[in-house]
């Protein structure tokens, strides 16, 4: 026999069964981007490589061992399965000049692909749904962007996440916390790990990071960048906070809160949840002021986040909310020559008054197709043989209620089964 063929480790299948609870949540996202006036926007998902080593960073867990990056041989290229959105979007914009239109509200949703070690809530292709507001300098779109989350957590019927908050100063505050970090690690690098001694001078920030057990007390006492904020960064902090208090969210300070990503500044949030074990955060997000200039943009500030869709139906489900699949309202069974034509009559005839129809097809007996038609949760069965095709009606038989099967003329069908 031939060798079955079996996915990509980490890239997953949306089975038919799970598939409705997607598109309950991407309906609900596309209600909840309208209310915001946030408009999509689509890249490619493959990239140049250049633009995420040039924006992520290049000393980062996705830029050093998580990328899915290539060799076009047709051409030499060097691509890249994009690990998130922000860099993509920022280069459309850019390179369609979108900002001369004013500030851009927008958002993204799609496959993303980073070669982590798979497990729960953890892929190498997973989903994203990101927004990104551009040309805002803030603190009132961090605000806005944090008040959406809150409202979609509402809106999806998810409770109990903790937002976290945290601030990383402007570029000149983080390059002054920066070599105090470097020097206090240095005084400190017997402490270190492998992995923290090699960030020491290329990425020290992220040693702050780390969860090994061993580094957390030289990480507790480590030099803290809120102590050296610049005070235009001090100021969009205490707003930030100011206004969610205002707003009525509730919110966490955290002040060691890094992200994986270099283009951050200022306001950083995540937003976590206890219920999925290690991959706690669900979403997070923050301030990249000065990536739209590093890729090649004129300046301009910007702010976004984005949310992992695999780790949030997870949380959809966990939190009780049972998403029905859609039901069918009828099941045509269908036996005979004339009943088989006068079927496809009736069954597009309620497809255009707006009804759900299952046609049988493959054939079989009344009593086969009627338990494919219970099966099928289909509210009626629609039986038509040949003598009611010749009249002109159908029989209708209730499937979940305990009323008996009536005779009825094709055109009054619709309006029964829609009421
Ligand atoms: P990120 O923190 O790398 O940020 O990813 C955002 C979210 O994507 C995470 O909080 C998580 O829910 C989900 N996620 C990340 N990696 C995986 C994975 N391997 N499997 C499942 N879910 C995952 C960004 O990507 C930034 N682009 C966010 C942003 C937008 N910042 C500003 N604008």
């Amino acid at each position: 026999m031939a060798k079955v063929a079996k996915a990509v480790r980490g890239m997953n299948d949306i089975l038919p069964e799970e598939a409705h609870q997607w598109q309950f949540f991407e309906r609900t996202v596309q209600d909840w981007l309208a209310m915001y006036g946030y408009r999509s926007i689509r890249t490619p998902i493959v990239e140049h490589t250049d633009l995420f080593v040039r924006s992520i960073g290049e000393v980062t867990d996705i830029v050093e061992k998580e990328m899915y990056s290539f060799v076009d041989h047709l051409n030499n290229d060097r691509l890249a399965l994009r690990p998130e959105g922000t860099a993509s979007c920022v280069r459309a914009v850019i390179e369609h000049n979108l900002l001369y239109e004013g500030p851009q509200r927008l958002s993204y949703s799609g496959a993303m692909f980073r070669h982590e070690r798979p497990q729960k809530g953890r892929y190498r292709q997973f989903h994203q749904v990101g927004v990104e507001a551009l040309g805002y300098s803030g603190p009132d779109i961090d605000v806005e962007l944090i008040v959406m989350c809150a409202r979609l957590w509402q809106m999806l019927g998810i409770t109990g996440l903790r937002l976290e908050i945290g601030t990383l100063g402007s570029m000149e505050s983080r390059a002054l916390h920066r070599a105090k970090l470097i020097k206090y690690f240095e005084q400190n690098v017997k402490h270190l790990d492998e992995d923290a001694s090699r960030r020491l001078h290329t990425n020290p920030l992220r040693i702050l990071d780390s969860k090994n057990p061993k580094m957390q007390s030289v990480i507790e006492q480590a030099p803290r960048l809120i102590d050296d904020l610049d005070e235009a960064s001090r100021i969009h902090f205490e707003t930030l906070q100011f206004m969610l208090r205002e707003q009525d969210v509730q919110f966490e300070i955290n002040l060691r809160l890094v992200r994986g990503l270099d283009y951050y500044n200022r306001t950083v949030f995540e937003w976590v949840t206890d219920r999925l074990g290690a991959q706690s955060t669900v979403c997070a997000g923050g301030r990249y002021d000065g990536l739209i200039e590093q890729i090649g943009g004129k300046p301009a500030p910007a702010c976004g986040f984005a949310m992992g869709v695999e780790r949030l139906l997870a949380l959809v489900h966990q939190c009780g909310k049972e998403i029905m699949p859609p039901i069918p309202d009828a099941y045509i069974v269908h036996q005979g020559k004339q009943a088989m034509s006068f079927a496809w009559k009736t069954a597009e005839l309620l497809r255009e008054a707006g009804c759900q129809v299952i046609l049988h097809c493959g054939g079989g007996g009344f009593k086969s197709q009627m338990k494919k038609a219970d099966v099928s949760g289909a509210r009626y069965a629609i039986i038509i043989g040949d003598d009611e095709a010749l009249a002109g009606e159908v029989t209708l038989k209730p499937l979940r209620v305990a009323t008996d099967q009536t005779r009825i003329d094709l055109h009054a069908i619709g309006d029964l089964i829609k009421t």
